[in-house]
């Protein structure tokens, strides 16, 4: 499917979801993006190899937004963080896109959310996501974009891109006020 194709990427968030700790009226501009890793894998198996040492960067309390169109490997990279965190390991983690939300592990548990059939403000309210986002979880959101500017800081981006055949680019950037 080319980009964006087919889905309705507009933000879904004016519904409160991990923002009782927002400051009011922030703009994109007081965002700050800091790289930091860049890499493009040739594999699926070296995507979630990636996503292995790029758990390092997750501490939780800590929400991490996944964007990149369907089939980037947001999922595929997801088995190798969670494996990373020590929750799951990667062959128990499935795509949440009918399910919405997966949890792996217990003492510092992992959620696994794909907003990608998620429509509306009040689809994503009754995610509950705030809810989600304890002392000591870990929340990994497939589709992020859908959520806006409307996310706390500081949190977690990663981009993913289809380039040519297996090859996706991976960066990850993390925001700050
Ligand atoms: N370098 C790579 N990284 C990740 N996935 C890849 C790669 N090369 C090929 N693939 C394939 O692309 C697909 C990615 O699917 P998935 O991880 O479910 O994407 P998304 O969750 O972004 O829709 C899988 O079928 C995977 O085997
Ligand atoms: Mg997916």
């Amino acid at each position: 499917m080319p980009a964006g194709e087919g889905r309705d990427l507009r933000p879904v968030a004016a519904c409160q979801p991990f923002m009782s700790n927002l400051p009011s009226g922030r703009e994109v501009k007081d965002v700050k993006a800091v790289t930091l890793v860049e890499r493009v894998t040739h594999s699926p198996e070296e995507t979630i190899k990636f996503g292995r040492e790029a758990a390092g960067y997750f501490h939780p309390p800590c929400l991490v937004l996944l964007e990149g169109d369907l089939g980037a490997g947001k999922t595929t990279l997801t088995k190798g963080i969670v494996a990373g965190l020590g929750a799951a390991s990667e062959d128990e983690v499935t795509s949440p896109t009918f399910t919405l939300v997966h949890e792996y592990g217990s003492a510092n548990s992992v959620f696994h959310v794909d907003l990608y059939r998620i429509e509306g403000e009040r689809d994503l309210a009754t995610l509950g996501l705030d809810e989600l986002s304890n002392q000591t979880s870990t929340v990994l959101v497939e589709w992020g974009e859908k959520l806006g500017d409307n996310v706390p800081l500081p949190c977690f981006k990663v981009r993913m891109e289809h380039q040519e055949s297996d090859n996706r680019r991976i960066l990850i950037e993390r925001l700050e006020a």
